[in-house]
């Protein structure tokens, strides 16, 4: 087991009340694999990620990764874990529009030493061989998307977080970007947000959130 979370909890007070955006969600996630988190919009599945990858603080809990609590770690220790260890899909793909596809996923693999040749083997292997050297404005929302995971796999990275990557595609688009994904959960864990069912079939496990908590 890598990556855990202990009775994990992110609340929000608005003047005298408390609303939880997380509450009190403990889970263990497998070292491989393709991991769902599923729910409506609102039920917590951005914060959770947010929590699980330290990008936030949790107002109570913890999260463990590799039995080190990244509570305790500093906030630069923190962001040479999410920078080195862990890979990132957002809803946009916030591409650089001044460089071409395989440009912007060097960007993210020189930072890690990357060579041009794994760069190379990374687009063959996901077959977009033929997007390398177009620019993300002559790129479809679909193909700027399977660019994006591209950059996230490029440093070969432990985990990586998709949140609702598939939210701005349509279907047909929207799996194409998920294959893409999935074929990383031999190599580490793919813990993927969505709102779709449909994208969670291949899931080898669906956590379903509702109000902030992991409904079993
Ligand atoms: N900065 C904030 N202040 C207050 N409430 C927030 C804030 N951010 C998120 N929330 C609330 O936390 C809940 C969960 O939000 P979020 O994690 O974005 O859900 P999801 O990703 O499932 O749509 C929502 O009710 C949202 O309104
Ligand atoms: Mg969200």
């Amino acid at each position: 087991m890598k990556l855990s979370a202990s009775h994990l909890t992110l609340a929000y007070r608005e003047g005298d009340a408390v609303s939880y955006a997380v509450h009190d969600i403990s889970i263990q996630l497998p070292e491989r694999g393709f991991v769902g988190i599923m729910g409506p919009s609102g039920s917590g599945k951005s914060s959770l990620l947010y929590l699980l990858s330290g990008l936030k603080p949790p107002t109570e809990g913890e999260v463990s990764l590799d039995y080190v609590s990244l509570t305790r770690l500093s906030e630069q220790e923190r962001a040479k874990i999410r920078r080195e260890r862990f890979g990132f899909v957002f809803q946009q793909p916030f591409l650089l529009n001044h460089l071409t596809a395989r440009e912007n996923v060097m960007v993210s693999a020189l930072r890690h030493k990357g060579l041009d040749a794994e760069v190379n083997a990374l687009f063959t292997g996901l077959s977009i061989d033929h997007l390398a050297s177009r620019f993300p404005t002559h790129l479809s929302g679909g193909e700027r998307q399977r660019i994006a995971v591209a950059r996230a796999m490029a440093h070969q990275p432990e985990i990586i977080f998709a949140d609702e990557p598939t939210a701005a595609l349509d279907h047909t688009n929207g799996r194409a970007v998920i294959e893409l994904l999935a074929s990383y959960r031999e190599r580490g864990l793919l813990l993927l947000v969505t709102h779709d069912p449909t994208m969670l079939e291949e899931a080898d496990f669906i956590y379903k959130m509702e109000d902030g908590r992991i409904r079993e």
